[in-house]
């Protein structure tokens, strides 16, 4: 919902990321010499910065099919959906006090809406259609207006169809600077996403019964910025922060960078103070800020790995290019602290929030059963796999809205338990709110600020919130296929 204060328009700053004409204004004020200057030359067109001066940063982003190419020739272009001209794009850079104005236009033939996730907003621009938005159709626009309260490194995506949506790259980086934060030579930013493409760069199927009821269905082409193992060049010598995002909708990594001493300085966006990069699982959705120290001379390389797999897989090369920067301690400070509220552990209820399969679903089993058309022969709603407290998500979208999970006093501190009653993995996400994660039966936590945590099998992990921001929020899984299934609901907080 548009709001528009008078005074910022005078001093506002507007970008197109929908077309080819692209206004970016000076940096004012970041610091950063060139922004993803590396991570321009990894593939396709490469990520659009979008950075402003003014109060006000203005863009457009323009949801459409566009022929981009993921795969080399002689595979052809794939149709990919994206919010601009380019994958990825746009990555729209803003200090932390500049308001965002957001119009989205729907090239698309279908509804949709722009969800921002990590972002702590008010719920009517939280972009989730039905719940706190109407649906935005073809043709039509939709505003959307808030001033960030958080620095960090965030994405957006549609929050409908977001199978194939996001399977086909929609989405869009929100990154939100410190004013003080330590200075860094270049600030890159590294996507990993999974391709469902075919030989001659087709899509295939987003979805499958076996893989939604399951791990999830596996995409076929591994890429960083929308290339297969790029080069992303990075100043020799040079203190390198790279913004390390798992935007797949299925597949769980565990990153490094091979060659370097690594530290990670945020999860989520939220600072954590500095511990070495070995060992951060991050589901669909998850992020983490790293800070280490590029070769000390041009054409030496680290590499970008997932060792989540048995199998280490090299996703990204780092490679110095120019003039070896001169000689630094290197000693990684935190980053200045976030304002999120501190929950009141001593007064907080504990909610239970148990995350199962769907009981007649958890009765079948698929392999068992090769060919039979399963679903219909039980009964069972194709699509609906998952629960979370045995309540699923209707099928078939949000145009029928379940009650809420739970409803929240606003202003009271929860703990919320989440149960994993399955065997399989489940990224937890909540709109509107970063969770304080606090301690696992499973493991010893790291505490940290998270908006997404990943649930390892029969695990309880608890994590807790002071309920300051109004409204409907949503909660699910963010395996989009788990979400898609069932295994997505809502709190109330009011
Ligand atoms: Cu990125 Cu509802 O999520
Ligand atoms: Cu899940």
């Amino acid at each position: 919902m548009p709001h528009r204060p008078a005074s910022a328009l005078s001093r506002r700053t507007l970008l197109r990321a929908g077309g080819a004409a692209f206004a970016a204004a000076a940096l004012g004020g970041t610091g950063l010499a060139a922004p993803d200057a590396g991570a321009l030359k990894a593939g396709l067109a490469g990520p659009t910065p979008v950075t402003a001066a003014g109060e006000l940063v203005e863009v457009e982003l323009v949801a459409k099919e566009r022929m981009l190419r993921i795969l080399p020739e002689p595979a052809g272009p794939s149709p990919l959906i994206t919010y601009a001209d380019s994958f990825p794009g746009p990555i729209i850079r803003m200090r932390k006090g500049q308001r965002l104005r957001a119009t989205l236009v729907n090239g698309l033939g279908e509804h949709t809406s722009i969800h921002w996730h990590g972002i702590r907003l008010p719920n009517l621009e939280d972009g989730v259609p039905y719940l706190t938005q109407p649906p935005t159709k073809p043709g039509e626009r939709h505003v959307y207006e808030f001033t960030p309260p958080d620095a960090g490194s965030f994405f957006f995506h549609p929050h409908c169809n977001t199978v194939e949506l996001l399977g086909r790259g929609l989405a869009g980086v929100l990154i939100v600077e410190e004013p003080d934060a330590p200075k860094v030579d270049a600030d890159v930013v590294c996507l990993v996403k999974d391709w469902q493409l075919d030989k001659t760069g087709k899509f295939g199927t987003f979805m499958t019964d076996r893989g939604a009821s399951r791990a999830g269905t596996f995409g076929s082409v591994s890429t960083v910025n929308g290339a297969i193992e790029p080069v992303i060049e990075v100043p020799a010598n040079g203190d390198i922060r790279a913004r390390l995002y798992n935007i797949d909708s299925t597949r769980v990594v565990d990153l490094r960078v091979e060659g370097a001493e690594a530290w990670i300085i945020a999860v989520d966006g939220n600072p954590l103070p500095p511990r070495p990069l070995d060992g951060w699982p991050m589901g669909p959705a998850m992020r983490i800020d790293v800070l280490f120290r590029a070769p000390p001379k041009a054409g030496q390389t680290l590499r970008l790995t997932n060792v989540y797999s048995a199998e280490p897989r090299p996703l990204a090369t780092f490679r110095a290019v120019g003039p070896s920067l001169p000689n630094k301690r290197f000693k990684p400070r935190a980053l200045p602290a976030s304002a999120i509220p501190e929950p009141d552990l001593k007064d907080a209820p504990i909610i239970p929030m148990a995350f199962s399969a769907t009981a007649v679903a958890q009765s079948f089993d698929a392999a068992a059963l090769p060919g039979l058309p399963y679903a219909d022969a039980l009964c069972l709603s194709a699509k609906t796999f998952w629960a979370i407290n045995q309540q699923s998500w209707p099928e078939g979208g949000h145009e029928r809205l379940p009650p809420p999970l739970v409803t929240l006093e606003k202003g009271r501190s929860y703990i919320f338990e989440l149960a994993n009653l399955t065997p399989h993995l489940h990224p937890i996400h909540i709109h509107g709110y970063t969770f304080k994660v606090l301690s696992s039966d499973a493991r010893k936590v790291v505490p940290h600020h998270a908006d997404t945590v990943l649930l390892e099998p029969k695990e309880r992990l608890r994590v807790a919130i002071k309920a300051d921001n109004p409204g409907d929020w949503m909660f699910h899984c963010h395996i989009i296929e788990h979400q898609d299934t069932g295994m997505m609901g809502y709190i109330r907080v009011a």
